[in-house]
């Protein structure tokens, strides 16, 4: 029987069933964003541990593929319910490490096993499809194709800090119902929560290499792992500038990346203004904004301006500001160097003129939500995504305005239209670059189970469960030549 823990704060990462010490004799230390001090570390793991998880991977997988989908699913389902019984557990160290609250910490491990439920039950009804040959040239007619999804192999899954179990696990659940292996590489901070997800498939009784987890340091493993010609898929969500150098490292295998956004929240001036101020507060503070979809600059028209300000502003007095073990909504940012970012933007704003409503406040890592008005394009912060708590707002003097600014970002991950005239909203749906419009809603990217999809910067690919396994299977074709 194989243990985790070496003593009370290191972990271990994972690898053929196994929990080991690496031989790199080297440890990284996991701060807590909130706490400032050190709440564990992770193995930093040399290269040949890196090629001995992708053979065993390999060797894993081919049995895993062999299986029945309903065999696969029972470790699935009990993966799911063993993530519920740990859900305490694994939901203080999430808090702890990524300074996410207690209660948001644990939806996100509910959440997780329903997503992994989901998916199962998503994969037990996909099938694929056969094709007559038809009238084409050469004797078609007596050819049949038979289309099959089959696993790619040996799937990367990279998520990052802010979800560490949730977008972990939206990688790891449809690569395994389809028959992938997984190398399942968490950010730094976020390591410890993903080891506890791994503790709980493996109570799940997966088979020994099928899933695999190497924690280290980027520099070490990072463009490794991408170049290893042992990965036959990757699975990122993480910033931009690191999806972007992925992918050229990546070459020619499957991708799918979920990248930054600056989602943009349009208030029409026929919009409920206390309704839109509602989805706007919670989509940009929420954890203070470390969310890719979180709202990130609110486009208003000028005459509704005043008031959705006033509406906005009170709003944000409301929001608990503090620690995640008081259950705050606007907590510390992960580390020094974002808040020293976003500390940067509202900077450059205020130089340049806008009006400071709310915040502007910090103390070390933890920013207070800050509202900007009369925020002008020659500003950082109406074009960078900030993933922290500073909303800066936009006044336009019509709809076109509106979609003209949000379509000149670089990003296009998710926009929300506030209005009570649908036609105008579907006017603006047509015209605007992005993967998802909520119309009266906030930016997000559930329910789990529609697509989500950043163009642009923003990404590349779809996630969401059923686009989630597509993307880690390809049709394989047999033609059957009927004499
Ligand atoms: O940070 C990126 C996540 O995909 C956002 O997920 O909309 O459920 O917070 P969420």
């Amino acid at each position: 029987m194989t243990t985790n823990v070496l003593n009370l704060s290191t972990y271990n990462f994972y690898i053929n069933g196994e929990w080991k010490e690496s031989q790199s004799g080297q440890t990284i230390n996991i701060k807590s964003p909130y706490l400032n001090e050190v709440i564990g570390k992770v193995q930093a793991i040399t290269k040949e541990e890196v090629d001995e998880a992708v053979h065993f991977a390999h060797e894993s997988q081919k049995g895993w593929a062999d299986t029945s989908l309903q065999e696969r699913a029972k470790f699935l389902y009990k993966w799911a319910d063993e993530l519920v019984n740990m859900q305490n557990e694994i939901a203080e160290i999430i808090m702890k490490e990524v300074g996410k609250s207690l209660k948001d910490a644990r939806n996100e491990v509910v959440r997780t096993a329903d997503f992994i439920r989901y998916t199962v039950e998503e994969a037990l009804h996909m099938h694929g499809e056969s094709m007559k040959g038809d009238s084409f040239p050469g004797g078609s007619k007596s050819k049949i194709a038979i289309v099959e999804h089959v696993p790619l192999g040996v799937v990367l899954a990279i998520p990052p800090f802010n979800y560490p179990v949730n977008l972990a696990a939206a990688k790891l659940a449809p690569a395994l119902i389809s028959g992938n292996a997984v190398i399942f590489k968490p950010a730094t901070q976020g390591a410890i929560s993903g080891i506890k997800m791994i503790e709980a498939l493996h109570k799940s009784g997966f088979p020994k290499g099928l899933v695999n987890i190497v924690t280290g340091r980027g520099s070490v493993i990072g463009d490794y792992l991408v170049e290893h010609k042992g990965i036959n898929m990757i699975s990122f969500t993480g910033g931009t500038n690191t999806g972007t150098h992925l992918a050229k490292k990546a070459g020619m295998i499957p991708l799918v990346l979920e990248l930054g956004g600056k989602d943009p929240g349009i208030v029409r001036e026929d919009a409920d203004l206390q309704d839109a101020a509602k989805h706007i507060i919670s989509g940009a503070f929420s954890y203070s904004g470390q969310r890719c979809t979180a709202i990130k600059r609110v486009l208003v028209h000028e005459k509704v301006a005043d008031r959705l300000v006033e509406i906005l502003n009170k709003e944000i007095q409301k929001l608990p500001v503090g620690s995640p073990e008081d259950g705050s909504t606007v907590v510390p940012l992960i580390d020094n160097e974002s808040a020293d970012f976003v500390q940067s933007l509202i900077d450059d704003a205020l130089e340049k003129g806008a009006t400071l409503i709310t915040g502007n406040k910090r103390e070390r890592n933890l920013i207070y939500p800050t509202l900007l008005d009369h925020v002008t394009k020659d500003m950082n912060v109406a074009w960078e995504e900030p993933f922290g708590p500073v909303l800066p707002v936009i006044r336009v003097t019509s709809d076109e305005e509106a979609i003209n600014i949000a379509n000149a970002s670089e990003f296009g991950l998710q926009v929300s239209v506030f209005t009570k005239d649908i036609n105008k909203a579907f006017a603006i749906v047509n015209k605007i670059e992005t993967g998802t419009v909520q119309i009266n809603g906030r930016t997000e990217r559930g329910p789990d189970h529609f697509p989500f999809i950043g163009v642009k910067g923003s990404g590349m690919g779809a996630q969401g469960i059923r686009k989630s396994i597509e993307s880690m299977t390809r049709e394989k074709v047999t033609v059957l030549n009927l004499q």
